[in-house]
């Protein structure tokens, strides 16, 4: 294998010369230098604020993922595990070099899962997390954490509904706000994975870059929270036709995202700022408007300045931020009649 010294966060470790290892997934260990190094280093400053007493690094391929939790996030214990032989030897060596307090397994992620419990579990998978969530879900302890990323975003995003429905259980159709639809779905698959085995969720943080969409959430063994949950789950419309069922609830734990934000220093990208940024003050709306789409569906001659049409729903009494999922979105309160309005006048100054 042509190993490489890489430098992300504040390690450097050993993996698969970048150049190759993210083409496909078919290389004898997988890295991606580039939207999963932003999904990283979101997840390390989180957990760096959660604090759980251990973490399973589940599909660890390199094994950079539970070395930055050791170094950055301060978790004492990692649990590495990759189905590879050959990741599994990298990642020991990385975790050496840095004296992780570290076990690894070659094992397959759901046989783990059935035998151990941990207190946050990373869930990191080629494409759809929904073959491993059920039992990820079990394998959390009750006040611990499971963190699941996904890269099929095409089902997530109602691109293909048919293929929403087989994985996710959902009718779907694609929104303007398809973006934050992708985690509504992921949030709604791992309520019900929580569920099944007796756990509510409370939502940290979603995000979603490039193709990588990632959920973080709390799971708690509550019969109260699943019954609270149950009333989070709803529908949207497109069209004026009701989709889903989807998370409807919040998203973000607002003060997480800020002190996740505090420890943002320059060794991070700057996409993870302003993903924690925008986190930390995204209203609990469901969706958002695209300001493009609304300018072409509104025939406006030119784009509104975002500025001018924040300041304008919030002087009318709504609350109104940019939001993390899309440069052209606006999150807001206000519903299309006031927000169309908003636009065309914001567009004439
Ligand atoms: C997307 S990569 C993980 C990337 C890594 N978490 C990172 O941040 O660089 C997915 C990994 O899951 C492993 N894998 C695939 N199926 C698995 C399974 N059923 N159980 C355990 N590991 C599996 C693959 O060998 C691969 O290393």
């Amino acid at each position: 294998m042509d190993l490489v010294q890489y430098r992300e966060g504040k390690v450097e470790v050993l993996v698969p010369n970048p150049e190759e290892s993210w083409k496909s997934a078919d290389v004898p260990v997988f890295f991606n230098p580039r939207a999963a190094r932003v999904n990283r280093d979101v997840s390390v400053l989180v957990l760096s604020v959660l604090r759980p007493k251990d973490v399973l690094d589940g599909m660890t391929a390199s094994g950079i993922r539970g070395v930055r939790y050791f170094v950055e996030s301060s978790v004492p214990e990692v649990y590495f595990n990759d189905l590879n032989g050959d990741a599994l030897e990298l990642a020991r060596r990385n975790a050496d070099k840095y004296g992780v307090m570290g076990t690894f397994f070659n094992e397959d992620f759901n046989v783990l899962c059935h035998t151990k419990r941990f207190w946050a579990v990373d869930l990191d998978p080629f494409g759809s997390p929904a073959p491993f969530v059920w039992s990820a879900a079990r394998a959390v302890r009750s006040g611990g954490y499971l963190l699941v990323s996904a890269t099929d975003t095409r089902p997530l995003s109602g691109a293909s509904p048919k293929q929403a429905l087989a994985k996710y259980g959902t009718i779907l159709r694609k929104p303007e706000w398809y973006p934050e639809l992708m985690a509504r779905v992921l949030y709604f698959l791992v309520f019900h994975a929580a569920a099944i085995h007796g756990k509510g969720i409370e939502p940290v943080l979603a995000f979603a870059y490039e193709h990588h969409v990632r959920v973080i959430a709390r799971l708690r063994e509550k019969p109260s929270l699943i019954t609270k949950n149950a009333k989070q789950i709803g529908f949207y419309e497109v069209d004026g036709k009701q989709y889903g069922p989807i998370w409807a609830g919040p998203l973000q734990d607002h003060d997480v995202a800020g002190e996740a934000l505090e420890r943002w220093d320059s060794d991070y990208s700057k996409a993870s700022r302003k993903i924690l940024e925008l986190a930390a003050v995204e209203p609990d709306v469901v969706g958002y408007y695209n300001v493009h789409f609304w300018a072409e569906k509104l025939k406006l001659k030119q784009i509104p300045k975002f500025d001018s049409v924040l300041n304008a729903l919030r002087e009318q009494g709504y609350v109104a931020e940019r939001v993390l999922w899309s440069d052209k979105g606006i999150k807001t309160d206000a519903d299309e009649e006031t927000f169309a309005e908003v636009l065309r006048r914001a567009a004439k100054d």
